[in-house]
């Protein structure tokens, strides 16, 4: 299927067989005897050297191979006379695609920060480091995939818009076709939604869980993996407008098949990730010991690969909220008040709080269960002291929460009551309900932030990096 990639060549046997390259130049060189051209197509982190004469080509020519350009090379698959590669090219025809002229081309063979990466985004897919993020993002989704389909999962399509608030926390895109200058208005003066183009109050899907407990009242076990949007305006290194979770739903799964059921997939998807993206995943762990040069001793990271292993490796702590807050009651900087956000049962757990328990006291993931039901979704499965719900987050080193699932309520009556309670119009989740009257079950699910997973596995330390075009607050250029 089309030219052989630079991944392909680089693997093959040299035996001044002719080959074709074509990619964008990384650098130039040149020398009293030769010129060498790195050549990059994106396929592979590593790039292929192609060496031409000096007066081979007219000067013209040579010129405007310069970093960024597209070019065409047409010569000879030889053994590499240098120590960095085993073969390289011997040129016989270089042909332009495109010129980069230097004095304008933004990437060039230097350093160039994050910050500045993300105003060009849609360059920075050029370089060593978005380059291998890519790569490594889309081999995750793949495993994604590969590992529901392995096991018996249907991937379900929900939609992307809705009528429905799924996690009931507001913080929702609204889609409309009104025209914002010319509002119709019922007559107590309200927005009259009937004229809007569903008839009705439309948003961008906060998450496809509820229409995917649908789909597990039919076909066991589906999962979900697409676009989610949130408008909460948090500007943090955790935080996208648009993200990608993946949500799977299994019928007659309990709070304990749920645990199980993440922490197999999760471990299994990284180790897919160590397994198939090794030069990619070699090239940010060195990327990062250099960013950790610079840091004191006490400060640097262990080294990615090690990292990754230590998760595929080791059983997560299991423990539930109260037990959590137990932990943190009795915790040094608890009682040396150095957190800033007090500790106490019944708070949301905020990062820091969270962070303690992963990367001080447990020194490795956690998964906690069982939280107050005032700060968990109205759809949560009551436990039997009526005051906690059987939820449970992962909580991950370096990103906090990447996992929230739970025990689903199947009891019509308490569902109806927590619907109530939470002030939701069940009128809006008929259909939702419906599924407690005719042949309710027990099931569970649990919902992965794909961009936290990204950001774990390729140990970045800014969400916005880990996906091509990022969403967040005053920011959708591209
Ligand atoms: O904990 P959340 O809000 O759970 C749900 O949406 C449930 N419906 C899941 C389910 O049970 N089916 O979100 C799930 C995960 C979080 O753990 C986090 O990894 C990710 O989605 N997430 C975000 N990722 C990036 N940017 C945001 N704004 C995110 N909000 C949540």
């Amino acid at each position: 299927m089309g030219p052989l990639q630079i991944k392909e060549i680089l693997q093959a046997t040299p035996e001044n067989q002719p080959v074709t390259l074509k990619g964008w130049v990384r650098t130039k060189r040149e020398s009293k005897n030769a010129i060498f051209i790195a050549l990059n197509d994106g396929s592979t982190i590593h790039n292929i050297q192609a060496v031409a004469q000096p007066g081979q080509f007219p000067d013209e020519l040579i010129q405007i191979v310069t970093t960024g350009a597209c070019l065409k090379i047409t010569g000879q698959l030889v053994e590499s006379q240098g120590s960095g590669q085993a073969v390289e090219v011997k040129v016989e025809s270089i042909e332009v695609y495109g010129a980069a002229d230097p004095d304008v081309y933004p990437l060039q063979p230097k350093k160039h920060s994050l910050e500045f990466l993300r105003e060009i985004a849609h360059l920075r897919p050029r370089t060593n480091t978005f380059g291998a993020i890519l790569r490594i993002r889309h081999a995750l989704a793949f495993a994604v995939h590969q590992y529901f389909n392995d096991r018996g999962f249907f991937y379900l399509h929900t939609p992307v818009i809705t009528a429905s608030d799924a996690e009931g926390a507001g913080e929702m895109f609204r889609v409309t076709t009104l025209d914002l200058n010319k509002i119709p208005r019922t007559e107590e003066g309200a927005i009259n939604f009937k004229e809007d183009f569903f008839g009705r109050e439309a948003n961008l899907t906060v998450s496809g869980q509820l229409e995917g407990e649908l789909g597990a009242m039919a076909l066991s076990k589906i999962y979900t993996f697409g676009p989610t949007f949130r408008a909460e305006n948090s500007n943090t290194t955790r935080h996208l407008a648009e993200f990608w979770m993946i949500e799977p739903e299994m019928a007659f799964f309990e709070l304990e098949d749920n645990m199980d059921a993440a922490e197999d997939f999760v471990k299994t998807v990284i180790a897919y990730a160590l397994e198939n993206c090794k030069d990619d995943l070699n090239f940010l762990q060195n990327r990062l010991a250099e960013e950790d040069k610079n840091k004191p001793q006490n400060e640097r990271s262990i080294p990615l690969l090690e990292k990754l292993s230590f998760v595929v490796d080791n059983p997560f702590e299991r423990l539930t909220y109260t037990e959590a807050i137990e932990i943190l009651l009795k915790s040094k900087p608890h009682k040396e008040k150095k957190f800033q956000y007090p500790v106490g049962w019944g708070i949301d757990l905020s990062s820091e709080h969270e962070r303690y328990l992963v990367e001080k006291h447990f020194k490795k993931p956690v998964i906690l269960t069982n939280y107050p039901k005032e700060i968990k979704s109205f759809y949560m499965k009551l436990d039997e002291d009526g005051k906690t719900v059987r939820a449970m987050d992962v909580l991950f080193p370096g990103i906090g929460e990447i996992i929230g699932g739970s025990q689903r309520e199947e009891n019509y009556e308490k569902l109806l009551g927590r619907v109530h309670e939470v002030g939701i119009d069940p009128q809006n989740l008929w259909w939702y309900l419906e599924t407690r009257k005719f042949g309710t079950a027990p099931h569970s699910g649990f919902g992965l932030g794909f961009e936290r997973l990204v950001l774990f596995v390729t140990g970045m330390s800014n969400i916005r990096d880990v996906i091509p075009f990022p969403r967040y607050p005053k920011s959708a250029e591209f």
